[in-house]
């Protein structure tokens, strides 16, 4: 039994995420996790909100609260969102919380001691009218690049070019709107990442299971040259740049970055699962206490990967203390709303809330995995969405579920049934059940997730064309015992389909995993001989078909979603 502890990138506090910020991360994440559980692997699974900085207090100040009100609320809303679409975290922790404010201030500490973090003059943007800096989103202006009127103090939504306060042309106070502006000088902690731009790329160099999008993106920032970076901010929310338990002189009224405590959040949040559960997270991070045998993987979408390969390694590595850093980082493209951005103030896009308003979480759990934007972006579209769930739910599995079920209760008194001999059609279906079985494992294993969903889908599909080729329903009258193998084989090739689905689609799953008596310890990855595997049904057992599991989607509800949400001409 492996022990693997998986994070998924720490979603921003302000507001629920859309699709997009789900099949990047906290899907992919579960999905696996999931998967490795049914291996019958040690899983920790670990993800939190990640609520500093100056995303979260302009969000509570847009909603009239204070900033912790504000946190204590989303957290509670983005925990419930999780918990719809059966985000199976072993725990939803907080960055504001005690044991990352503790190990945020000891990094920092332990980085200085090593000489890697340095107080430096800065210049930043003072509001003379609101009487204090204007760091990061505080304040908009003109992007210097593009042109674009509305672009952040940290980066431009337009161009995408990540930038500094000062840099943006008529500048005003996003707080205000004055433009009553200046430069001052104000002191901050440095990290000096150019003193570890050697160990760094020699770490990546080690790290030889990562995919290649994680490994492009890494070798890229290292090409370009680190740059010495502010790792604290002149806000009040966040973490307080403490020295030696008190606060240090000139740095009263300064927090840290949120890009520098939010990563240390994995640690933090695997802390506090273990004061809720009497575990032991060290055990998950420390080398020197048990994590020498962890395999840790991390899931997030493309803008978050040089953060997760240079900066926080920066901060663990930097410690030279033992800590477990990442062995698999899986990195997603973007999934975009018709080729464009998701965007609520222009309608644009379904978010985690009402997606769920709409179809249960299963429905989405599938798309969003199948059509996972792997090897470049890919598209939401009412329509491939419409196709998608209607053959592979609907049909496929669906309706294979339905068929034998309501068959085998009119003629067999809704018991698997004895008779009939094993033949050539089940050794068909057992010969192409092993290498898909197989194939799935494998791609499952990798990370590869529209792959992993592909093989899933090509073995609901053997079931149909066992049917076609068993035909247990033309065979009922004249030769009942053919009849019996039939319906017999395809109930218990019924168990591997669904067991299988479980890490995608686990609600349904379990309906079919009830519908057919089987326990709670027996729902494992199905593994052994194919034969043994489909013949494990005692006969004898009851199964019922359950409600009818994935309702089709109709060219009506295309229409009002397209309507409420936008689509192709949105
Ligand atoms: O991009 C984001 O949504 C960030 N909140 C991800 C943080 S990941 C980790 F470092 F906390
Ligand atoms: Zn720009």
């Amino acid at each position: 039994m492996a022990r693997i502890l998986i994070t998924s990138a720490l979603p921003y506090i302000n507001g629920v995420k859309h699709l997009g910020n789900l099949a990047g991360s906290m899907l992919p994440a579960d999905v696996y996790a999931r998967f490795q559980r049914l291996r019958g692997h040690d899983v920790l699974y670990i993800c939190a909100t990640d609520e500093h900085g100056t995303p979260a207090e302009l969000a509570a100040a847009s909603s009239d609260m204070d900033v912790r009100a504000y946190c204590d609320e989303q957290h509670d809303i983005q925990k419930r969102a999780g918990d719809g679409f059966s985000l199976s975290y072993d725990y939803f922790g907080r960055t504001s919380n005690a044991p990352n404010i503790e190990l945020t201030q000891h990094f920092a500490a332990v980085l200085e001691e090593k000489g890697l973090i340095e107080e430096r003059v800065e210049h930043q943007v003072f509001s003379i009218d609101d009487d204090r800096f204007l760091p990061d989103r505080y304040v908009e202006g003109t992007c210097p690049h593009c042109g674009f009127e509305r672009a952040r103090g940290d980066q431009c939504d337009n161009c995408g070019r990540l930038l500094e306060p000062t840099d943006l042309k008529e500048p005003y106070s996003k707080i205000s709107g004055s433009k009553n502006l200046e430069v001052r000088e104000t002191a901050h902690l440095h990290l000096i990442q150019t003193k570890m731009e050697g160990k760094i790329r020699a770490w990546v160099d080690a790290s030889t299971e990562w995919p290649s999008l994680a490994k492009s993106i890494a070798y890229k920032w290292l090409d370009e040259g680190l740059r010495d970076r502010s790792i604290t901010r002149d806000l009040k929310w966040g973490v307080p740049v403490a020295k030696d338990g008190v606060a240090r002189p000139g740095f009263e009224t300064k927090v840290f970055y949120v890009w520098f405590d939010a990563p240390i959040g994995y640690i933090g949040a695997t802390w506090e699962w273990a004061e809720a559960n009497n575990g032991d997270w060290e055990s998950w991070w420390r080398t020197d206490k048990g994590a020498d045998d962890v395999t840790y993987v991390q899931f997030m979408g493309k803008d978050n990967v040089a953060f997760h390969t240079v900066s926080f390694p920066a901060t663990i590595l930097g410690s030279e203390e033992p800590w477990k850093s990442v062995d698999k980082l899986k990195a997603f493209n973007w999934l975009t709303w018709y080729g464009g951005k998701f965007s609520t103030s222009e309608n644009r896009g379904v978010f985690m809330d009402q997606a769920l308003d709409i179809l249960p979480g299963d429905y989405w759990r599938w798309y969003l995995t199948a059509n996972a934007p792997e090897g470049s972006d890919s598209a939401f579209t009412w329509d491939h969405f419409q196709s998608l769930i209607n053959k592979d739910l609907a049909d496929v599995l669906g309706n294979y579920v339905n068929r034998v079920l309501r068959f085998n209760k009119s003629r067999f008194e809704a018991v698997v049934p004895a008779g009939g001999e094993w033949g050539e059609h089940e050794d068909w279906l057992a010969g192409e059940m092993d290498a898909r079985l197989k194939s799935a494992a494998e791609n499952f294993e990798a990370m590869e997730f529209r792959k992993a969903a592909g093989d899933v889908r090509a073995i609901w599909a053997l079931g149909n064309e066992y049917l076609t080729r068993a035909e247990p329903w033309t065979k009922f009258k004249t030769d009942p015992d053919a009849a019996a193998i039939g319906v017999r084989t395809a109930l218990n090739f019924m168990t591997v389909m669904a067991k299988i689905a479980q890490p995608v689609i686990p609600n349904a799953a379990a309906t079919i995993l009830d519908a057919l008596g089987i326990a709670e310890d027996e729902r494992a990855w199905p593994q052994g001989e194919a034969k043994t595997l489909l013949t494990a049904l005692p006969t004898g057992q009851s199964v019922e078909p359950p409600e009818v599991l994935f309702k089709k989607i109709e060219e009506a509800d295309i229409e009002a979603w397209s309507e409420r949400f936008g689509g192709a001409e949105g």
